[in-house]
């Protein structure tokens, strides 16, 4: 796992993006597994721009979002699907057909799941998923005591999330309690992956994930086990972290030293 701790969300957004453009320069036709909420927002506008300045193309890629809210249809304000329109696939190249994203009004949920599984392996499974970590240290909408083997499901969210998520609705009482979400053991089987997280809220739930013990009531410390996974953190989201000085160093020197292996595993 290579942790590291940016100055900045800005700088967090950007070298984010450089993940992202290094991975699509690599193959055109990448599976990009994608996050909502407020953490990856930079990323999606630095992408967005490189679109528009240097053409990065996304012509060929295939994106998985992790979630959606039940029973939001994609043009609801706050469904997941209008977000990632509204942040990243209207301002891309990117070919309507190829996007996913759960679809909160599906009529037979567990059928649903099992289709959207099986579409991530026809399409060759993911190559980098983008993951944000909630207060409660859920990936996706897998809140603690989500099996670490979990696929996607239906899942009922925390009051905790349900709070988190009040900001983004007119009334508390309309934040939907459940949501269609990939498992941990969907998650687990992308190639690489690549955690956010900014800001002081975030603090202590980071440094649980990261150098806490691995279990089920953190779901993001499941990410312990994968072999590529890049954390990307402000200083405030990295302030907890025991091992900062030790992250802060290894960066400094890749930079210094070997810039293209930043985001490699060493
Ligand atoms: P946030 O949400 O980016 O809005 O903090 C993260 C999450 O809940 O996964």
């Amino acid at each position: 796992m290579e942790i590291i701790i940016a100055e900045t969300v800005d700088e967090m957004s950007k070298l984010a993006a450089d993940m992202i453009e290094r991975q699509l320069l690599r193959k055109p036709s990448s599976v990009l597994g994608l996050a909502t909420g407020s953490t990856p927002v930079g990323l999606y506008e630095e992408l967005v721009r490189r679109r528009k300045e240097k053409g990065l193309d996304f012509s060929k890629v295939i994106t998985f979002n992790l979630d959606e809210y039940l029973d939001l249809s994609p043009s609801h304000s706050q469904s997941y699907r209008y977000f990632m329109d509204q942040h990243l696939f209207k301002h891309i190249n990117v070919d309507p057909k190829n996007i996913h994203v759960p679809y909160g009004h599906a009529e037979e949920v567990e059928e649903f799941c099992e289709w959207y599984e099986e579409e991530i392996k026809r399409a060759g499974g993911i190559d980098i998923q983008v993951l944000g970590i909630g207060a409660d240290g859920h990936i996706a909408f897998n809140e603690p005591g989500s099996s670490l083997g979990s696929r996607t499901r239906l899942k009922t969210l925390t009051e905790q999330t349900i709070d988190d998520n009040a900001r983004f609705f007119d009334n508390p009482e309309e934040v939907p309690r459940f949501a269609i979400t990939m498992g941990v053991g969907t998650i687990l089987e992308a190639k690489e992956i690549l955690l956010l997280a900014s800001g002081a809220q975030k603090a202590e739930i980071v440094a649980q994930a990261l150098e806490g013990p691995i279990t089920a009531q953190v779901s993001a410390s499941a990410l312990q086990m994968h072999r590529h996974v890049t954390v990307i953190v402000d200083g405030e989201a990295g302030s907890k972290l025991k091992r900062a000085d030790y992250y802060r160093w290894v960066f400094q020197e890749k930079k210094r030293l070997i810039p293209r292996l930043i985001g490699k595993v060493t």
